[in-house]
């Protein structure tokens, strides 16, 4: 495992960093807890140092997992969650104020329900779930993020972009508002390049990358006959003829790479951490064969500069999560 710094925070991360949404349940049916627990704990084996997680995630249950976890481990593992929108919309809506989207005392008050959950004193990044630039100077979020730091119950601050819209955190970063940013960048979402990267990079701000399967597309397994389980959210995301569209751009990737990447697992973080402006990439693994595998990404090996422009025909803007 290679590890990064994640920006300003000076944290030294895993590159390869654990995705634990799924694991909560809920939306993401079939999780079992033996299984999860047994995949969180091969991944701290392989040198994973950093997970994310979110008091949205199975409604606390991701993060009890993962409290679970760290009870049982003595290393280093830093761990990042979300605050939810006060409001229960997600995305954040441009015209929404933050006295709504997020009161100073929400924030504290889900933070502090996050520990609970955890089971540990402070947080090393809390992130807020959603986010739109409008939100900024709006109202005393920066007083609450303040308090949870003098109180060290949270080290860092930063914010989870809503889905496909990177130039919405552009501000955010600029004026100094956080220290990391979560943001979907894979190889049909590249979009993420063209402002929000290069402010992370000249800001000194960590990036870390969720959703670099697109929710499992990029792993070439959606096939026009792959069924999810009732209840799964999978079922609307990849509603209607998507799973044959889906099918029919992957067919085209899996023909790239050659010797760059065996697998298009492999190819989809291979892209994402060939970025020098992506602190980490956050998988959702919840088996030990898909952590073993992508951990083994991570050996400091780089997409050649071809390849990476011959992806860049492969980008695809949409949004599944409407
Ligand atoms: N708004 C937000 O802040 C937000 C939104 C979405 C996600 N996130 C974060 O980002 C993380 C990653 O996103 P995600 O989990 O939604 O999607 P993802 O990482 O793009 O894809 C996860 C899917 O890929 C499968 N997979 C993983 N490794 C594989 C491999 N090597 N081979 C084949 N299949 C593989 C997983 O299988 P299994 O189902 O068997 O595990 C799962 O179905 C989340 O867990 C969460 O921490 C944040």
């Amino acid at each position: 495992m290679k590890y990064r710094n994640l920006g300003k925070t000076e944290l030294t991360v895993s590159e390869i960093g654990y995705g634990a949404w799924g694991i909560g349940g809920g939306m993401w049916q079939g999780s079992e807890d033996k299984e999860s627990l047994l995949a969180l704990h091969t991944a701290i084996d392989l040198g994973v140092n950093f997970i994310d997680t979110a008091l949205e995630y199975g409604r606390g249950h991701s993060e009890q997992l993962v409290g679970k976890l760290l009870k049982e481990r003595s290393e280093t593992i830093y761990v990042a969650t979300k605050t939810p929108p006060k409001n229960g919309k997600w995305p954040a809506h441009p015209d929404d104020p933050a006295s709504e989207v997020f009161p100073s005392e929400h924030i504290i008050q889900c933070a502090e329900r996050s520990l609970r959950n955890l089971n540990i004193d402070r947080i090393d990044v809390l992130q807020l779930h959603v986010w739109h630039d409008n939100l900024l100077g709006q109202n005393d979020m920066s007083d609450a993020v303040l308090k949870l730091k003098e109180e060290e119950k949270i080290r860092f601050f930063g914010i989870s972009v809503n889905d496909h819209q990177p130039h919405n955190a552009v501000r955010a970063v600029e004026e100094g508002f956080v220290d990391t940013v979560q943001v979907i960048y894979n190889i049909f979402d590249q979009s993420p390049e063209e402002d929000l990267l290069p402010a992370c990079m000249k800001n000194n701000v960590g990036v870390i990358v969720r959703v670099p399967f697109d929710e499992g597309a990029l792993t070439g397994k959606i096939t026009p006959e792959t069924t999810f389980p009732n209840r799964d959210w999978r079922n609307r995301y990849f509603r209607g003829d998507r799973k044959q569209q889906v099918w029919d751009r992957v067919q085209k990737l899996e023909k790239l790479p050659g010797d760059e990447a065996e697998t298009l697992p492999e190819l989809a973080l291979r892209f994402c951490l060939s970025h020098p402006g992506i602190s980490n990439v956050i998988p959702g693994m919840r088996t030990v064969k898909n952590v073993k595998a992508n951990c083994a990404v991570s050996d400091g090996r780089f997409l050649s500069e071809e390849l990476l422009q011959e992806l860049k025909k492969h980008r695809w803007q949409r949004n599944f999560y409407e």
